[in-house]
């Protein structure tokens, strides 16, 4: 159902200087997706009547990269403040609600802290989330008198030297009224150090005409960081996957160690899955039952069954294994692999779009491209398909229980009956039949009385 007292706004116009980067700031990701997005997806979360986006800096970019997603885009064409960005949604407001504002680039905020902020929202007055921060450099403080009653805040470039010692810090976020809000929006002056309409500046004048002002406590400092830097993008990186692997861990996923892990998506696994350390999963997993993962290892968009063990260094894209097969050490497999069960991939084989048969064991330096091969198969050392001709890509088909030697090459189109043996150092380029040899290499000779050349003066 949706939430019609409340309307979010996000502003998102900032140039994003301090980020030193052609990206914009918003577009920058966490755990592979945009602040932006981030923060889009948690204040849908309340399910608001609507979401307006404020942008500005490289916008058309800005809004082309997020079109999927249901909100309002309104444009600050110049950025005079975040008071001034705010302004922007005043007209596409709708009066009978609560106006929620927020910062993209505060991207970790919690749907939780979101809902208290609101739910704190005076009738006639005005919330503000507020944190206490060991290292509150660069943040507006939160002004308080003797009696520890709010008064105002102050950004840093404005404060007295004794208001830049206040931990307590203001996180951008507040929640009002939308006439009231609208209101004072439209009363900003930018008479402040940066000559800037400053957002900070809503519960002065909330004060100044009698209404409440609330703060309202975040009791995690982290999910308000802002990203104003690529040290801070970093921190919130990890403080990102730290939440994401300790939630994994209370669902029964064994991280061998949580700080050397990164799911950049989503991952559904069975029981008693290990994962090894500096393993990246990005995109839509699924892990059987028992999945091993080895240190080192990334995996994209692919599903393993039950029992499977990927051993160290593999990069697996795009690929579906079945139940109780065994990749690696440095394995590739690329899009379009399928290895049905039991399979065998061992070191330095690269595997695209090709479907394995049960069984079919391919150990050592191997590129298989473009094949379709069946069970019980054994592909020898240094097997390559030619599957390219440097204009089209055709096809390799083996049939069950075939035997492929060392150093083969088999050019495609090309088909190899079931159980064929092939025997090492061919180059096969016609079809070859069930259950015969076929090798096509040169005779072996042996030149008599042959001497190696010496160097003169030896004998
Ligand atoms: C702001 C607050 C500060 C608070 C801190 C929390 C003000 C004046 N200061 O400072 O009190 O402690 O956030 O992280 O509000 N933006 C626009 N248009 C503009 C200017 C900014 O859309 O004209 C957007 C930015 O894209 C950004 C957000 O507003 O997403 C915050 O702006 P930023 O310049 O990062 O503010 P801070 O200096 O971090
Ligand atoms: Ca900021």
């Amino acid at each position: 159902m949706a939430n019609t007292q409340l309307n979010i706004v996000i502003l998102a116009a900032g140039l994003g200087k301090r980020m030193k980067s052609a990206i914009p700031k918003v577009l920058h990701t966490i755990g592979n997706v945009s602040l932006l997005e981030r923060i889009i997806q948690t204040a849908l979360s309340l399910e608001p009547q609507k979401v307006i986006v404020i942008c500005g800096h490289e916008r058309d970019i800005v809004q082309a990269s997020l079109s999927h997603l249901p909100v309002q885009w309104v444009v600050q064409e110049a950025q005079l403040g975040t008071g001034h960005a705010a302004l922007q949604a005043v007209p596409y407001l709708q009066n009978d609600s609560n106006t929620l504002i927020l910062f993209a680039d505060g991207p970790l905020i919690s749907r939780d802290s979101l809902k208290g902020v609101v739910e704190s929202t005076p009738k006639n007055g005005i919330a503000l989330l507020v944190s206490e921060f060991a290292d509150p450099h660069g943040l507006g403080r939160v002004v308080r008198d003797d009696k520890g009653l709010f008064l105002c805040i102050v950004e840093e470039k404005d404060a007295t030297p004794e208001q830049l010692h206040l931990k307590e810090i203001f996180t951008g976020i507040v929640c009002a009224p939308t006439t009231q809000i609208s209101q004072w929006l439209q009363h900003l002056t930018n008479d402040n150090a940066q000559g800037e309409y400053y957002l900070t500046e809503l519960p002065r004048l909330a004060l100044a005409e009698g209404c409440a002002v609330t703060t309202v406590r975040l009791a995690n400092p982290q999910e308000a960081q802002g990203i104003n830097d690529k040290k801070q993008l970093a921190q919130q990186e990890r403080y990102f996957q730290t939440r994401q692997a300790e939630a994994l861990m209370l669902q029964g996923l064994i991280l061998r160690d949580p700080n050397r892990f990164d799911l950049r998506g989503e991952v559904i696994f069975g029981m008693d899955v290990v994962i090894e350390p500096n393993v990246i999963l990005e995109g839509k997993i699924t892990l059987g039952d028992r999945v091993t993962i080895g240190a080192n290892t990334v995996i994209r968009n692919s599903t393993l069954g039950n029992d499977v063990i990927i051993k160290e260094n593999c990069v697996i894209e795009e690929s579906i294994l079945s139940n109780d097969c065994t990749v690696g050490p440095f394995a590739r497999l690329r899009p379009g692999t399928v290895l049905q069960s039991q399979v065998g991939i061992g070191n330095f084989v690269e595997i695209k779009k090709s479907t394995v048969g049960i069984s079919t064991k391919i150990n050592h330096l191997s590129y298989i491209g473009d094949a379709t091969i069946g069970a019980d198969v054994n592909i020898g050392a240094g097997t390559i398909t030619c599957n390219y001709d440097g204009v089209n890509k055709h096809p390799t088909i083996i049939g069950d229980r075939a035997f492929i030697g060392s150093d083969t090459q088999l050019v495609a189109p090309v088909r190899i009956g079931e159980g064929a043996t092939i025997g090492a150092g061919s180059t096969i380029t016609k079809d070859a039949p069930a259950n015969q040899l076929t090798l096509c290499r040169k005779q072996q000779m042996v030149i008599e009385n042959w001497e190696r050349p010496q160097k003169e003066g030896e004998h």
